[in-house]
């Protein structure tokens, strides 16, 4: 008696366990339908052209699917209920084989497939061209774990910043996307590593901005491209979409879309060389940045580094305009964040496991002066 009650009251939570778990798996479905159109990376809610025929292709392929699923589920809801064993049927009569239902359950798909493969081939071809002349053009550089941008018009004065795309609104931006290794010096843009050229090569990236484009990937000894743009000024989030290591998460990046003219002003802004640092505790941070070999990685344009011209070393991200971005270390930080900054530079591996950028073992003093010194690059 006693053992019966027992294995009764185990049923009896097995069931509400099993009750509980069929509540919240449908609770999180629900949750999962919350999306307003305001979500920052919804890929369909698409912020220009190219996103927007991306976007159109998958609403036809949506309700194409939308269609197929209602019919199909309701004959055989259908079948089930019209047909279901009232008792006492007899086994029916078995057939084998109906030449015209084959032909249909054949032709039927086919046409929908079809249907889908003919817009679809239509538009990556369409989305595969290179836009014209008025095209911005924009080199990317993919590295564990962060993002280069270059910009390569010639009156854009070789402007190269770091997890942040400017772009102008209602223009095609151009990008050639190139994955590189994290430690080796970049060869530059015409003499992009091969594959097999004894230079280690990096790491596959992926490149998506949902609200812009679809992802494109960016594989080590290609030159990959991808075109976006964006109808109104604003702020689209970024990240890397392919598993490339450690700090694959910490990969983000933000497109950043200006009217025409608030863009050419940030371009001359950035095309300025940085100035000497003033102060006394930045100054000291500056000669720091040389003598600690941040120099070696970091290019700072206006100084000649150890292993080059300064504009030329970009084993890490150039800091020329470093506080006037928004984030550093890959998207992760807010650049304002004084504290975050310092523990950065005292142990990034601490805070960004897998970061290439080494622990030189500074002291408070020395990390005070190199934070002063960044915070003077506007
Ligand atoms: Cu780069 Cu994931």
């Amino acid at each position: 008696m006693i053992t019966a009650s027992r294995s009764e009251a185990a049923g009896h939570r097995s069931a509400a366990r099993r009750r509980w778990a069929a509540w919240t798996v449908l609770l999180g479905l629900l949750m999962a339908g919350c999306g307003t159109r305001e979500l920052p990376q919804s890929a369909l809610n698409p912020a220009g052209p190219v996103a927007r025929a991306q976007d159109e292709l998958w609403d036809l392929v949506f309700w194409i699917a939308v269609g197929v699923f209602i019919l199909v589920q309701g004959l055989i809801l259908f079948a089930v209920f019209r047909f279901r064993d009232r008792g006492g049927d007899e086994i029916p009569k078995q057939v084998a084989g109906n030449t015209k239902l084959e032909l249909m359950w054949t032709i039927i798909p086919a046409l929908i497939l079809v249907g889908i493969a003919v817009p679809t081939v239509q538009t990556i071809f369409e989305l595969a061209q290179e836009p014209g002349e008025e095209a911005l053009d924009v080199r990317v550089i993919g590295k564990q774990y962060w993002w280069g941008f270059e910009y390569l018009d010639e009156d854009q004065q070789g402007v190269i910043t770091a997890n942040e795309l400017h772009i102008p609104t209602g223009r095609p931006v151009f990008l050639r996307m190139q994955a590189l290794s994290a430690t080796q010096p970049d060869p530059g843009f015409d003499a992009a590593p091969e594959i097999g050229q004894g230079v280690s090569n990096g790491v596959i990236h992926s490149f998506w901005v949902p609200r812009l484009a679809g992802k494109q990937d960016v594989v080590p000894g290609h030159t990959r491209t991808l075109t976006i743009q964006a109808d109104e000024p604003g702020l689209y989030p970024g990240q890397c979409a392919e598993f490339c290591g450690l700090s694959h998460a910490r990969m983000r990046f933000d497109v950043i879309a200006h009217e025409p003219a608030e863009f050419d002003q940030w371009i001359a802004d950035q095309a300025e060389p940085a100035e000497a640092a003033e102060d006394g505790l930045a100054a000291e941070g500056e000669e720091l940045f040389q003598s600690q070999q941040c120099i070696a990685c970091h290019a700072i344009d206006g100084y000649e580094a150890a292993a080059g011209t300064a504009a030329e070393v970009r084993i890490g991200p150039n800091l020329t305009h470093f506080a006037s971005r928004r984030t550093f270390a890959g998207g992760v930080f807010d650049v304002n964040d004084e504290a975050q900054l310092k523990a950065w530079l005292a142990n990034p591996q601490a805070v960004k496991a897998g970061s290439q950028m080494p622990n030189l073992g500074l002291t408070d003093d020395q990390i005070d002066a190199l934070t002063a010194y960044l915070y003077t690059l506007e």
